[in-house]
C-alpha cells in the first residue's frame, strides 16, 4: 500500500513538473552549462533532442502539432529565414528581448531572435601577410591573391549567408564576380571545415583563410597541442572597416518558440534566459561567441581581438537571397 502512494506521489510530480522541450543542432559545452543553470534559476527541466541542422528542421516539420518541440536553436540567420518560411515557428512578444537584443538580429514579427552574434573574417598567415595589406572582403580577388585563399565548399551554409550579404548590398552582378574572383584564388579545392582552413594556412599552404572567429578561440583552447600551434601562428582581421565600408559580416545563433509549442510561457523564459547577462556571459567565454544583448560586453579573449564595425544588415536578407547564394556558386564552380 505504501509502495503504492509512494508511486502515485512520483507520478503526480512528474506530471506537474515543469518542462521545455528543445530542438537543437547546437553542440557546444556553454548550451549544457546553460541548460543546466536554467533548470537551477527556475526549476523547470530542459528536455533536449540534438542532431544536425537538416535533420532537426526535417523532424520538427514531419511532426507538424504532434512535435514534442517548444523551441529550435539553430545557427545561421538563413536556417532561422528559412523555418520561419516553413511554418516552424510563431510569433512571440517579449519586452525584455524586444529591448536588449539590437533590431537587426531578430525577426521583425519576433519569429526568431538571435542568441549569439558570429564574425565571419579574415585570418592570415602572421609569417607571411602583414595585416596592413589587408582591408576587405572585395580585395582579396586580386591576382596578388592568385593560389592564396582558403575557405569552405559552398554547401557550408556560412559562406552561402556571406555571398548572400553581398547579393543584398551590391546586387547580384557585383556577388557573381565576387565569388568567381575569389574561385580564382583559391589555394586549394575547397574542403574541411573553418578550423582545417586555419591548419592549412598555418601549414603555409595559404595566405588569407575565410572563417568565423570562435573557431580561433576553439583552436586557441584546444587539448591538441598541434591545434594550439596553429592558433598562434594566425592573426585575425576584421575587413570593410574603413568609414564608407559596411563593416565585418555577421551572422547569428538564434532560437524561436516552435508553431505548436505546448509550454510557450516556459519556451518564452528559456530565450529570456539565454539572453539575459548572466548567459550571455557563458556563450561568449565558454565559446568565444559575441553576445547578441547589446548590453553585454564580449570576454576577456574577445575584446583583445579588438572592436569592430559590425554589418548592420537586415539578417533576415541572408535568408531570402540564400537561393540565389547557392545560384551563383554553382555558376561560377565555387563547389
Ligand atoms: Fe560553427
Amino acid at each position: 500500500m505504501i509502495k503504492i502512494i509512494l508511486s502515485m506521489f512520483v507520478l503526480l510530480a512528474s506530471l506537474s513538473a515543469e518542462e521545455v522541450n528543445i530542438y537543437t543542432h547546437r553542440h557546444y559545452p556553454s548550451d549544457e552549462i546553460l541548460f543546466e543553470k536554467f533548470t537551477a534559476k527556475t526549476g523547470i527541466k530542459v528536455n533536449v533532442v540534438q542532431a544536425n541542422s537538416d535533420q532537426i528542421m526535417k523532424r520538427l516539420e514531419e511532426e507538424g502539432k504532434y512535435s514534442p518541440a517548444d523551441l529550435l536553436l539553430t545557427v545561421d540567420a538563413g536556417r532561422l529565414y528559412y523555418a520561419k518560411q516553413k511554418g516552424l515557428f510563431q510569433p512571440i512578444h517579449s519586452k525584455f528581448l524586444e529591448s536588449v537584443i539590437p533590431a537587426h538580429l531578430r525577426d521583425k514579427e519576433g519569429y526568431w531572435f538571435g542568441v549569439t552574434k558570429r564574425a565571419r573574417v579574415l585570418v592570415y598567415n602572421l609569417d607571411t601577410v602583414d595585416p596592413k595589406t589587408l582591408s576587405t572582403y572585395e580585395a582579396l580577388t586580386d591576382k596578388k591573391y592568385r593560389g592564396a585563399i582558403l575557405t569552405q565548399t559552398s554547401a557550408n551554409i556560412y559562406n552561402q549567408s556571406l555571398l548572400a550579404s553581398f547579393i543584398a548590398h551590391k546586387g547580384r552582378e557585383a556577388a557573381k564576380a565576387w565569388a568567381q574572383g575569389i574561385k580564382d584564388n583559391f589555394a586549394r579545392k575547397p574542403t574541411g571545415s573553418d578550423r582545417d582552413q586555419m591548419r592549412a594556412l598555418a601549414a603555409g599552404m595559404a595566405k588569407v583563410a575565410i572563417v568565423n572567429t570562435y573557431y580561433v578561440g576553439q583552436l586557441m583552447h584546444s587539448k591538441n597541442f598541434s591545434d594550439k600551434a596553429v592558433a598562434e601562428m594566425i592573426g585575425i582581421f576584421f575587413p570593410n572597416q574603413d568609414e564608407n565600408e559596411r563593416g565585418a559580416h555577421i551572422n547569428v545563433s538564434g532560437i524561436g518558440v516552435t508553431k505548436y509549442a505546448k509550454h510557450k510561457e516556459n519556451a518564452i523564459k528559456f530565450i529570456e534566459f539565454l539572453c539575459s547577462e548572466e548567459a550571455q556571459k557563458v556563450f561568449t567565454s565558454v565559446n568565444y561567441e559575441y553576445p547578441a544583448n547589446k548590453n553585454v560586453a564580449p570576454s576577456k579573449l574577445l575584446q583583445t581581438w579588438g572592436a569592430f564595425k559590425e554589418d548592420q544588415i537586415d539578417l533576415s536578407l541572408l535568408g531570402k537571397y540564400n537561393a540565389e547564394a547557392v545560384q551563383i556558386f554553382n555558376e561560377v564552380g565555387w563547389l
